[in-house]
C-alpha cells in the first residue's frame, strides 16, 4: 500500500484564529449566529456519521443509490486522472467513485479535502489501503477560502457530494463555485450532490431526530467553544430548533437558550447576554430544484451534462463542466 500523504493546507492556528474571530462577530450581533464548519471537530465527525444512518436522514442513502447507478457512466463520460473531494468526510459513498474509475483506468490520484482532521486522516487511511494503486493526498482544508492546494492538471474532477453545498448562503453559494470554476480548466469536471425540496414535515424529522442525535450534533458547537476558548456555556440548557424556512426553501438548525443567561468566554475576554428564548443560527440547510442547480451552475460558468435521481426524486446528483 502506498501511505497517504496529508497536506495541511488549515492549521490548527488558522482554525483558532477564525473560531475567535467567528465566535466574537456571530454572538456579538443580533440575530447570533456560528458557522456550521465548527460542528466538525473529532466528536461532531462522529456525530454525523451517526446521523447518515438514521432513520428519518434518507440523504445518505439517496445519494448512495443514485452513485450506485451512476458511478461507471459518470467514470466513462470523464476519464479524469485526479479526484477532488470537497468536504469528503469518511469519503464512504465516494468509494462507488473509486470503484468505476479504477475499472475504467485512469484515475492516478484521489484529494480529499476536509476541515476535520480526525474524519480526513480515517479516510485517507483506508482509501490508501483498499485502492493501492491509487495516489492518496488528503488536504486539511476550508473550501470556502479558496482551492490554491488544488494539484495542477488538465483532466480532473470536484467532487461537492453529501448536499454540503447547502449548508452555504445564496452569495457564499456563488462564490464558492466561482473558486471551483476559477481553479479548473475548460472541460474539467464538478460533480455536485444535492437535496431536493419536499414534504416539510419529512424535512424537518431528517434534522430533528426521534433519538436526538441531530441535536447533540447541534449542541456539539458549544462544548467546542467551551473547550477552545474557555467558554461556559451550560451545553444541556440550549434546545436544539429545526424549522422549515418555505420562502428561502431551507431548514435552518438553531440552538435556543431555555433560560435567560449570561454566558462567558474567557479566551476572548467576551460576555454574552441571551434572553430566554434566544436563538443562536447555526446552519441553514438548503433543498433545491433541478432548475436552481442548473442556473447557479450556469451563472458560475459550470454547463450541465448530465443529472441522476433516486426513485422518490429526493436528491440530485449533477455533473457539469467549466464553459
Ligand atoms: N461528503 C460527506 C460528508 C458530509 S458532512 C458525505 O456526503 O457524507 C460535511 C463535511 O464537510 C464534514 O466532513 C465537514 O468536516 C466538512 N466541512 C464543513 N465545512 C467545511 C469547510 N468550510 N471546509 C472544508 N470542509 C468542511
Ligand atoms: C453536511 N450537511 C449536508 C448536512 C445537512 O444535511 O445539511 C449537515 C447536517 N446538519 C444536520 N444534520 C445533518
Amino acid at each position: 500500500m502506498s501511505q497517504p500523504e496529508l497536506i495541511v493546507g488549515f492549521t490548527e492556528a488558522d482554525a483558532d484564529r477564525e473560531l475567535r474571530s467567528d465566535a466574537r462577530a456571530g454572538l456579538s450581533g443580533t440575530p447570533k449566529w456560528l458557522s456550521p464548519k465548527w460542528f466538525y471537530d473529532a466528536r461532531g465527525s462522529e456525530l454525523f456519521e451517526r446521523i447518515t444512518e438514521l432513520p428519518e436522514y434518507y440523504q445518505t442513502r439517496a445519494e448512495h443509490r443514485i452513485l450506485r447507478r451512476s458511478a461507471m457512466e459518470i467514470a466513462e463520460m470523464t476519464e479524469v486522472g485526479t479526484l477532488v473531494e470537497l468536504g469528503s468526510g469518511s469519503s464512504e459513498k465516494t468509494r462507488l467513485l473509486l470503484d468505476a474509475m479504477r475499472k475504467n483506468e485512469t484515475l492516478e490520484q484521489f484529494i480529499p479535502w476536509d476541515v476535520s482532521e480526525s474524519a480526513l486522516r480515517a479516510a485517507t487511511d483506508a482509501i490508501a489501503l483498499d485502492y493501492p494503486e491509487i495516489r492518496v493526498r488528503g488536504v486539511v482544508g476550508d473550501f470556502t477560502s479558496g482551492l490554491a492546494g488544488l494539484p495542477a492538471g488538465s483532466d480532473r474532477m470536484v467532487a461537492f457530494l453529501g448536499g454540503t453545498i447547502g449548508n452555504l448562503l445564496p452569495a457564499e453559494r456563488a462564490e464558492f463555485l466561482d473558486s471551483v470554476r476559477t481553479a479548473l480548466h475548460p472541460g474539467e469536471w464538478l460533480l455536485l450532490g444535492t437535496d431536493l425540496v419536499k414534504d416539510s414535515d419529512r424535512l424537518v424529522r431528517a434534522y430533528d431526530d426521534a433519538s436526538g442525535v441531530t441535536a447533540e450534533f447541534n449542541r456539539n458547537v458549544l462544548h467546542v467553544l467551551n473547550r477552545e476558548l474557555g467558554a461556559d456555556f451550560p451545553v444541556e440548557e440550549f434546545a436544539h430548533v429545526a424549522r422549515w424556512n418555505a420562502e428561502q426553501e431551507w431548514i435552518e438548525i438553531r440552538l435556543r437558550a431555555t433560560r435567560a443567561m449570561r454566558v462567558s468566554l474567557r479566551e476572548l475576554g467576551l460576555t454574552v447576554d441571551f434572553a430566554e428564548g434566544e436563538e443562536i443560527g447555526t446552519e441553514i440547510s438548503a433543498k433545491f430544484r433541478i432548475e436552481r442547480v442548473r442556473d447557479e451552475l450556469d451563472a458560475a460558468g459550470f454547463d450541465l451534462h448530465r443529472w441522476w435521481t433516486d426513485e422518490a426524486e429526493d436528491f440530485v446528483v449533477s455533473l457539469a463542466s467549466v464553459r
